[in-house]
C-alpha cells in the first residue's frame, strides 16, 4: 500500500500541494497519496490524529492552523520553533514531529529561481500575522542589510520584531547592519525598499496595504507570499509604481513542498520542471 500524506486546511479544496507531491513522487519514484483534507475550524487536532490512526505518514499544514499544528507538535525542528508556526508534520514512533519549511520555500525562489540576492538589500516585510512569522527568521539569516517589519497595526509588528530579535539572538543569527525595525504602516513613508514582501491577507479582499509613495524601488523586487488572484492587487500597485520584478508565492509554494517532501521521503525533488509545468498549466 502507498504511503499517505495529506494537506490540512480550511478552505483546502483549491491547494495545488496534491498535484505538486504526486508530480515529486512521480519524478522520484516514491510510491505515496497525497489528498487535501478539509478540517471543521474547531477539529483540526482530531481530524489529524484521525489520519495518523488510519496509516498517514505526515501532513502539511495550512491556513488557519499552523499555531495549533505548532501546538500539538511533541517535538519541533529549530527553525519550526522560532517561527512560532508549523506547516509541516512527520508522524514518527515518538509522536508528531513538526517543522516549519516556508520560510526556506521563500529564501528558495527568491535566491534560486529568481536569481535574487537578498543579501546587502533593504526589505519591507509587510504583515505581522502567522505568514509573516514563518518567513521572518530565515530573511533575517539571509543577511539583508536593512529589514523593516511594517503592518496595519503597528503593536503587532512591534511584539514580532522582539520576539523575532530574541529568537534570532539565541540561534546566532546577526541581525542587519542598518537595523531590524518595526513600524506602522504611515512611517515607511521616505523609506525605499529593493525588496517587498506582502504577507497581509489583505490581497484576499482585492486591495493591497495601503503603502506611502515611493516605497517600492523600481530597480528592486515586489513579492508576495500568495499566488494567484489573492497576488494580484499587490503585485499591481509595484507595477504602477514602476517595479519591473514581481512574483506571486507559487514558487515559494513549490519550494516548501521540496523541502516537506525531503523531510518526510529523505529524496530532493528537482522543483523547475514542476514550476514550469504549474505556470504553464495556469
Ligand atoms: P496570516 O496567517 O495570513 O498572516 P493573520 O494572522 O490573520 O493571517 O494576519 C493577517 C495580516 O494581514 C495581519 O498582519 C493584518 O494586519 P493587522 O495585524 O493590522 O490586522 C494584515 N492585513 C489584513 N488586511 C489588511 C489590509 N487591508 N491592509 C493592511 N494589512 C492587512
Amino acid at each position: 500500500m502507498s504511503d499517505r500524506y495529506a494537506v490540512f486546511g480550511n478552505p483546502v479544496a483549491h491547494s495545488r500541494s496534491p498535484a505538486i507531491h504526486a508530480a515529486f513522487a512521480r519524478q522520484t519514484g516514491q510510491d505515496i497519496v497525497y489528498e487535501a483534507l478539509a478540517a471543521p475550524l474547531d477539529g483540526f487536532a482530531a481530524a489529524l490524529h484521525a489520519f495518523a490512526a488510519a496509516g498517514g505518514r505526515g501532513a502539511n499544514v495550512t491556513v488557519p492552523f499552523k499555531r495549533e499544528a505548532w501546538r500539538l507538535a511533541d517535538r519541533r525542528s529549530a527553525r519550526a520553533q522560532a517561527a512560532g508556526a508549523v506547516n509541516t508534520l512527520r508522524f514518527d514512533a515518538q509522536g508528531l514531529f513538526g517543522d516549519n519549511t516556508d520560510g526556506a520555500g521563500l529564501i528558495a525562489d527568491i535566491c534560486g529561481n529568481l536569481g535574487y540576492s537578498i543579501a546587502g538589500r533593504r526589505v519591507l516585510l509587510l504583515g505581522a500575522g502567522g505568514a509573516a512569522r514563518g518567513v521572518l527568521l530565515p530573511l533575517l539569516a539571509a543577511a539583508p542589510r536593512r529589514l523593516v517589519l511594517a503592518n496595519r497595526s503597528e503593536d503587532r509588528a512591534q511584539a514580532l520584531r522582539e520576539e523575532f530579535a530574541a529568537a534570532a539572538a539565541a540561534l546566532a543569527v546577526e541581525l542587519p547592519e542598518d537595523g531590524f525595525e518595526a513600524l506602522g504602516l504611515p512611517a515607511l513613508a521616505g523609506g525605499r525598499f529593493e525588496l517587498v514582501i506582502d504577507a497581509t491577507s489583505a490581497g484576499l479582499a482585492g486591495a493591497p496595504p495601503q503603502l506611502p509613495e515611493a516605497v517600492f524601488d523600481p530597480a528592486g523586487l515586489a513579492y508576495d507570499l500568495v499566488y494567484g488572484p489573492a497576488a494580484r492587487a499587490f503585485l499591481d500597485l509595484a507595477r504602477r509604481q514602476g517595479v519591473a520584478k514581481r512574483a506571486d508565492g507559487l514558487g515559494m509554494l513549490v519550494e516548501q513542498a521540496a523541502e516537506s517532501f525531503l523531510l518526510w521521503r529523505g529524496v530532493r525533488p528537482q522543483t523547475a520542471p514542476v514550476l514550469a509545468w504549474l505556470r504553464a498549466s495556469g
